[in-house]
């Protein structure tokens, strides 16, 4: 089927991963006192043992007083439960990198450019000037504290309209300030902050940053239209110092833009020349909020595994990442390389996505992901 190539390792910026599959970042852990547990470590080293070569963590949330999520944080209490992780991912010899969230306008309460979700509902304040800089700042504290935990590289979430794509979108960024107006200016606070991790963590450590064209609330926008407009968007990003695409799918399959079968993913990685991770359901015949909505994913078996491998060794991205499939299979991949295609759960149902006991007291959060 030609998956050989999908097993072996690839280098960014120093750090090389030992396959090109990555377990998804999924909130999931929403521990009282907000500190990775001992099972979020165990969560991990399941999926690495089970063959995955990099795990971006949940979302995690900054310090700062503009952020307020229920999930584990990255606080000084905080460090010994995520040195935990790290540890567990190297000891089965797999790579983590620390997705660093802030969720802006998506929750009653938050701050965000204008104070809005990405689908233009209010639910927040919008952010000074004084406090957009503070979150940089946050942005660059939190990456060279990733780095001294260990951490072997960090994402920034810029995908599903959390904050910084709040700001890059026109729907949820109404300011007439140097942080809104017309691209430039909406990506400005994302540049700010990729200038500020880059000069934080150094020349020697990946940086990569979750890009997508929908956002919670809208799942069919394409803010960026064709090729051209895309492309203007992801120079800017490279030029800050971003050295790896998160290109965020519902379905990696589905073409980007007519007249060519590139998935988003394809397109990201042709028009950036950066390495590339591909998702959006894999292994699945059903999208993320189609699943959460209640309809059963299916597997889509060996065809659906040839179909990634035939744009993988085509050149389309560089890595695959996994998300539903490896929660309710931890040996997914090793299932995947050994061609065991009849031992994979055939259909998993909403129930199981949310709560199996690895999805131990989740419920979807208002910002969803
Ligand atoms: C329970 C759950 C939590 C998620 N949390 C995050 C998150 O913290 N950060 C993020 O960028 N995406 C998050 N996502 C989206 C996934 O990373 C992934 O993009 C999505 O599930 C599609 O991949 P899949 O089809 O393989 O599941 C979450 C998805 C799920 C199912």
């Amino acid at each position: 089927m030609g998956l050989e190539a999908l097993f072996t390792p690839y280098t960014v910026r120093g750090v090389t991963m030992p396959n090109r599959f990555v377990m998804a970042p999924m909130q999931r852990h929403k521990p009282d006192d907000f500190i990775p547990s001992r099972d979020h470590a165990e969560d991990y080293r399941a999926r690495v043992t089970g063959g995955i070569g990099l795990v971006v963590t949940q979302g995690t949330t900054m310090d700062h007083w503009t952020t307020s999520s229920a999930y584990a944080r990255l606080f000084p209490p905080a460090y010994d439960g995520w040195r935990a992780c790290v540890d567990a991912v190297r000891e089965s010899g797999g790579q983590i990198f620390l997705q660093l969230w802030h969720e802006g306008a998506n929750r009653e309460g938050g701050y965000g450019p204008s104070g809005m979700t990405a689908a233009g509902e209010v639910r927040g304040t919008p952010l000074t000037r004084e406090a957009i800089k503070e979150i940089i700042e946050v942005y660059a504290r939190s990456a060279a504290i990733a780095k001294q935990i260990g951490f072997s590289g960090v994402e920034l979430h810029g995908a599903h309209g959390n904050l910084i794509d709040q700001f890059f979108f026109t729907g949820s960024n109404h300011r007439d300030d140097e942080y809104g107006g017309d691209l430039a200016g909406r990506m400005k606070f994302g540049l700010d902050a990729t200038r500020a991790v880059r000069q934080a963590v150094g020349d020697d450590y990946p940086v990569s940053m979750r890009i997508s064209q929908w956002k919670a609330g809208i799942y069919d926008a394409q803010p960026f239209r064709t090729p051209g407009e895309l492309y203007m968007f992801l120079q800017p990003l490279k030029e800050a110092g971003i050295d790896m695409l998160h290109a965020s799918a519902r379905r990696f399959w589905i073409p980007e833009f007519e007249g060519s079968d590139l998935g988003y993913a394809g397109w990201v990685k042709q028009l950036s020349g950066l390495p590339t991770i591909a998702v959006g359901s894999i292994g699945l015949d059903t999208d993320m909020h189609s699943s959460f909505a209640g309809k059963m994913a299916a597997t889509t078996g060996e065809a659906g595994i040839a179909e990634l491998a035939r744009r993988f060794n085509r050149g389309d991205f560089d890595l695959a990442a996994v998300g539903r499939a490896v929660l309710i299979e931890p040996d997914w991949v090793n299932k995947i390389r050994d061609g065991r295609f009849g031992d994979l759960r055939q259909e998993l149902s909403t129930q199981e996505i949310r709560g199996t006991t690895v999805l131990r007291n989740y419920t979807l959060p208002k910002s969803e992901s």
